[in-house]
């Protein structure tokens, strides 16, 4: 006796169970071929707009960061600290970051350092001083509430205390570099004594550890806001036990522009190896000088033995590199953005390559800048030469290296617009 309902229902599903293996096999038959692009149905845009809901810090790629506390560092900065969600890949002390808020609509993009190390918990610090008129410290310093969210970028670059020699030399290194950059010694030479470059390896990236360099006794310079990444590298040496003499000269125009001033005194007294000399140079009963040779003599008189670090303005820079001629090394970061000599500021033609706009942009100053103020809107980040974020082939023509003074014309070469200027007719990938 036959079924019919049953031999059909019986069909049909064969039907589609071939359906299937056939399917699977002609999938199986294509997986070792060239994938095609697919549809893309995950806009992380999307996401954030509706994860910020549930949580102003989730993000699908984003790095934002909850402010924990806010606490006064000086009479014009402010510490925060934040909590970055989990696309934070991590840093070390002396590295800096880009910090984004918006102001009225407009995103704004500044790059602060570490002004302690990374805690444990994952929080990070950064100190604000208020520029006047700045629009970006003064919200950072003044705007924010703890709870409020801001986006920060990767870490990068950055100031790196040469580590005692502990016979260990790879093991300590990575231990203090969480987010893999290798470390170690500086020596003296053309790239060492330049402030640290992006680009290029940075100077102890390309020189090893030298056991006798290592041990050297430290002497920080800082000038201003130059304390944050010294600030955080001394926290981290005192930390781990470093014993060491170091010290740490600290400019600012007044006792009360001094950071973290207690906390350094504080500091001294706690550590035998530390000595701090906090300066003022507009203090109304004993104002000092800038550094000089006098001074510099009075902090290491065997200069030749130390380790100098130095941040602050290029101006100070400039003068500590030259006093520090003979230190064991020296590592310094100036946060000026660099200018070129004052002159008659000719311009030249710059093309835009991927735009096809031509522009006329005078020598005087970064193209980065010059490109601003003709309206454009390159990508930008430290706007010292660090983060390597404005870089972009210049396709012909030339350009002024701000920070050497050289002028080159290699075709297809990337340059960094804030500390490049245009020498000759150029054509940028832009
Ligand atoms: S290298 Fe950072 S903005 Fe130019």
């Amino acid at each position: 006796m036959t079924y019919p309902h049953i031999r059909l229902h019986t069909y049909l599903h064969s039907r589609a169970y071939m359906r299937i293996v056939a399917a699977m096999h002609a999938s199986l038959a294509r997986s070792d071929r060239p994938t095609r692009p697919r549809r893309r149905w995950f806009d992380p845009a999307v996401f954030d707009f509706w994860a910020r809901h549930f949580n102003r810090t989730w993000s699908a790629q984003r790095i934002l960061a909850r402010v924990i506390e806010q606490r006064s560092a000086s009479a014009r900065a402010t510490t925060l600290l934040l909590r970055p969600n989990r696309h934070w890949p991590g840093a070390r002390a002396g590295q800096h970051l880009d910090v984004t808020v918006e102001i009225a609509g407009v995103r704004h993009r500044r790059s602060y350092s570490l002004s302690a190390p990374p805690r444990a918990d994952g929080c990070i610090e950064i100190t604000v001083a208020e520029v006047e008129g700045g629009l970006v410290s003064t919200r950072l310093a003044r705007g924010l509430r703890v709870g409020d969210v801001i986006e920060l970028g990767a870490p990068y670059g950055g100031l790196l205390l040469p580590q005692v020699d502990t016979g260990h030399a790879d093991t300590a290194i990575h231990a203090a570099s969480p987010v893999g950059r290798a470390g170690g010694t500086g020596q003296r030479g053309p790239a060492l004594a330049a402030a640290t470059l992006p680009g290029s390896l940075a100077p102890h990236e390309a020189t090893g550890l030298n056991p006798a360099r290592a041990n050297a006794p430290v002497l920080l310079l800082a000038a201003g806001s130059g304390i944050t990444p010294l600030r955080a590298l001394l926290l981290e040496a005192l930390a781990r036990g470093d014993t060491r003499p170091i010290t740490l000269a600290y400019w600012a125009q007044t006792a009360a522009e001094h950071c973290f001033r207690e906390e350094l005194h504080e500091l001294a007294a706690q550590h035998p190896n530390l000595h701090v000399e906090l300066l003022a140079t507009r203090d109304p009963l004993n104002p000092v000088g800038r550094i000089d040779a006098d001074r510099l003599r009075s902090l290491a008189p065997d200069l030749a033995a130390h380790a100098v670090l130095a941040c602050g303005p290029e101006g100070f820079i400039e003068l500590a590199r030259a006093l520090c001629a003979q230190a064991c090394s020296f590592q310094a970061e100036g946060f000026s953005p660099p200018t070129a000599a004052a002159g008659h500021a000719p311009t030249v033609r710059v093309q835009l390559a991927r735009s096809g706009l031509e522009l006329e942009l005078p020598t005087d100053r970064p193209l980065l800048q010059a490109l601003e103020d003709a309206g454009q809107q390159p990508a930008f980040g430290c706007r010292r030469g660090i983060c390597n974020t404005c870089s972009c082939d210049r396709l012909a023509g030339a350009s002024r290296d701000l920070q050497s003074g050289q002028t080159t014309d290699a075709p297809s070469t990337p340059i960094r617009l804030c500390v490049h200027s245009a020498a000759q007719g150029l054509v940028l990938d832009l």
